[in-house]
């Protein structure tokens, strides 16, 4: 016995059905014509919030913004650091003959890729030592610990940090103290008489 709710069985029955179907939905959207136009427009309801959500996120804003200003410099230190391809420059610290075999001074010399809020900062100096007649070595003046500059004591054979008590040998390497590595070493050439080192920023440890 077939049941009156079973489906069509014939093929033909099926096209029917389908057709009925559509026929159906023509019908409604027909009487319906708002339903069928709130398909194809947004609900603007739900696009445009309330003056009261629009006050409050706007005031959400502002406060983000505000609060994330401090902060901006640091973003574009960072930014500047570590995405700004970094030139390596070499500077001339001054003539071979101004510097004595086996003494180690302190130069000076000038950031060779400043930025244009750099001001004093530019300026910066290393320790540099002529230990034969075309040899030289320099080293960055900063502690590898915090950063704080080291100064040469002559007398010792060390590079001492006052801040903390960091000891570096006369070759740079830590002999005490919480420095975590050996001074910075710049490459150093004679070029045209002159004694130039290859200067780029250094990181400390902090
Ligand atoms: S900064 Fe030199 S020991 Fe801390």
């Amino acid at each position: 016995m077939t049941c009156c709710c079973d489906g069509p069985k014939d093929p033909d029955d099926k096209q029917s059905g389908l057709e009925n179907s559509g026929n159906s939905e023509n019908q409604k959207a027909i009487e319906s014509p708002g339903q069928s136009l709130g398909a194809v427009f947004p609900d603007w309801k739900k696009i445009f919030v309330s003056r009261q959500e629009f006050l409050k996120a706007l005031s959400l804003s502002l406060g983000a913004f505000i609060v994330s200003l401090p902060s901006l410099p640091l973003i574009g230190f960072m930014f500047n650091y570590f995405v700004m391809p970094k030139r390596e420059g070499w500077v001339s610290v001054g003539p071979v003959e101004k510097f004595k075999t086996g003494e180690t001074v302190n130069v000076s010399f000038e950031n060779p890729d400043p930025m244009p809020y750099d001001g004093v900062t530019a300026k910066n100096s290393a320790w540099l030592r002529r230990s034969g007649e075309d040899k030289f070595q320099a080293w960055a003046i900063n502690c590898t610990h915090l950063g704080c500059p080291v100064r040469w004591e002559a007398g010792a054979g060390l590079f001492l940090c006052p801040c903390h008590g960091g000891v570096f040998d006369s070759g740079g390497d830590v002999a005490g103290g919480p420095p975590p590595r050996p001074m910075h070493r710049y490459p150093v050439r004679v070029a045209n008489g002159q004694v130039q080192i290859a200067v780029r920023p250094v990181l400390s440890e902090g």
